[in-house]
């Protein structure tokens, strides 16, 4: 079973960039134990970053009948941008796609209060830092090993 796992702008900079918000690992770190946790529940993983919103809607629509579930954490994109919520609800649920964010959006300037993917995701982990991702990993395998149930 596979699971994409796609980071939107400037996650690239993880480590460094606002360590007060989003902890001290880097994205090589956080790709790290997320794949220590998927060898355990057995499941493949593939990593992506981007700056470019076109490239992020390209690797989301490539996901269709591919993945078995999407980790998205689109960063900035998450409170501006409509075509990637579209291509997330294009996806119609198969694969379903996660919303991951390492802070609490809605707890800090007013600008991120608002995620233009909630309404199109299967379900959202915010707030923990890293740990998000691999909370979003458990609940990517839950929901993979119960399709059809929920
Ligand atoms: C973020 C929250 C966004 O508001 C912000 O633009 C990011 C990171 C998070 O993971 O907490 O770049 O998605």
């Amino acid at each position: 079973m596979l699971v994409s796992v796609i980071h939107g702008p400037n996650l690239n900079l993880l480590g460094t960039r606002r360590p007060d918000v989003y902890g001290s690992e880097s994205l090589a770190d956080i790709e790290l134990a997320l794949n220590t946790l998927a060898k355990e529940l057995d499941l493949e993983l593939e990593h992506f970053q981007s700056n470019h919103e076109g490239a992020l809607i390209d690797r989301l629509q490539s996901c269709r009948g591919r993945a078995d579930a999407v980790i998205l954490n689109a960063a900035g994109y998450t409170h501006t941008s409509v075509a990637i919520a579209d291509a997330v609800e294009a996806l119609a649920g198969a694969p379903p796609v996660i919303e991951v964010h390492l802070s609490i959006p809605e707890a800090r300037e007013v600008f991120r209060e608002k995620s233009l993917l909630a309404r199109v995701v299967a379900g959202r982990v915010e707030g923990f830092r890293g740990l998000s991702y691999l909370l979003a990993l458990r609940a990517a395998s839950a929901l993979i090993a119960r399709r059809g149930e929920l």
